[in-house]
């Protein structure tokens, strides 16, 4: 596998090279350079409300596919643990339970706290050299934004380089009161490449040619994006002040009709804030040319639900999936190799472009 090459200079570069799609030894890769070491959404605070909750899951099933379970131990603290029993590898908690005072291993009996300590294992007083302080269940890092959860499986940058621009320009929100809507959740299957399904988010050049709907709405020549580190943000400008933000005096963005943030956070997040809330968008591989796509809702002000940007949400997304499945199929072919980008138009994508080739290029990360 050859290294990945784009030019910091937009108006020089090429997109990435196809193997990076296509070679299934680059998604491989890609799990220990991109995915272990960035910080994944995991779930959201109403997964655990009482003492005693636990609640497991697996970090992008089919992909990482960690087992970990999320808790709340007696003092209300949150925990990301590691689902996995340390004596011989038993899930811990098979499915989300409620009043819990410890968790205990279903196979052997060894027991930990809601916090992952190791408190006891029957039958181990005669076992040599063992040092319970060893046995602990590995207990993750967690951020926490909101009710939003997020962790980080193998030890890189910190929460606040993917997260402060974010937390800064959408402050004004009241992001304490999301509430997870189970009825607006749904999961996409796609068939293509996860970075295309991300690189096509973003852009808005698309917009005028594939989501006639939503370039109703919009004012196309006032869409922008803004770069940062390891996040950027799209801001859909409307044509009107309807079904826009109410934004603070002093605000950078106040004065503007703004339908929609669009923000994404490397490598596979999409946080897009409308009046109402936030539809969170998780991107999973499956593989090279196959991706699941989970969109999940969170509320704060149901009256403004169905008004704006953030309506039709599910034709945009098939009109997406459609140009999205005929890329896949377009870069398969030995006459295409890798495109150009239009510099005012596709800051995204090249930002993104830019970021799969360092993490994929890095030799040994942190
Ligand atoms: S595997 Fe958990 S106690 Fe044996
Ligand atoms: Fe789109």
């Amino acid at each position: 596998m050859s290294n990945f090459f784009i030019d910091p200079n937009i108006a020089r570069a090429k997109t990435i090279d196809t193997s990076f799609y296509l070679d299934p030894a680059c998604l491989e890769k890609a799990k220990e350079q991109i995915f272990a070491p960035s910080w994944q959404y995991i779930g959201h605070t109403g997964m655990v409300p009482n003492v005693g909750d636990a609640h497991p899951f697996r970090l992008l099933e089919n992909y990482i596919d960690e087992p970990l379970v999320i808790t709340k131990d007696a003092d209300g603290g949150v925990h990301c643990l590691s689902n996995v029993c340390t004596h011989r590898g038993n899930l811990m908690v098979y499915e989300p339970c409620t009043g819990l005072k410890h968790l205990r291993c279903k196979y052997h009996g060894r027991a930990f706290h809601l916090d992952g300590k190791f408190i006891s294992m029957p039958e181990f007083k005669e076992v040599e050299n063992f040092i319970p302080e060893n046995n602990h269940l590995h207990d993750l890092p967690l951020y926490q934004w909101g009710p939003l959860l997020f962790t980080q499986i193998k030890k890189g940058l910190g929460p606040e380089l993917f997260f402060k621009e974010m937390e800064a320009r959408i402050g004004f929100l009241p992001i304490d009161k999301l509430v997870y809507d189970p009825s607006r959740t749904s999961d996409y299957y796609i068939k293509a490449n996860w970075a295309l399904y991300c690189e096509n988010y973003l852009e808005g050049f698309h917009i005028p040619f594939v989501h006639p709907g939503l370039n109703a709405f919009l004012d196309f020549k006032d869409y922008t994006t803004d770069i940062f580190k390891y996040s950027n943000l799209q801001i859909g400008a409307s044509k009107s002040s309807e079904h826009c933000f109410d934004l603070p005096v002093g605000h950078v963005d106040a004065g503007k009709n703004i339908a929609a943030y669009y923000f994404w956070v490397f490598p596979n997040m999409m946080f897009n804030f409308y009046p109402w809330g936030l539809s969170l968008n998780i991107v999973t591989p499956i593989d090279a040319g196959n991706t699941k796509v989970t969109f999940l809702s969170f509320v704060y002000d149901a009256s403004k639900l169905d008004t704006g940007a953030g309506v039709g949400l599910e034709s945009v997304e098939q009109e997406d999936e459609e140009v999205v499945e005929h890329v896949q199929q377009g870069i398969r072919s030995r006459f295409y190799h890798h495109g150009r980008y239009a510099t005012k138009r596709e800051q995204g994508t090249h930002h993104f472009h830019s970021l799969l080739a360092e993490f994929m290029n890095q030799s040994a990360l942190i």
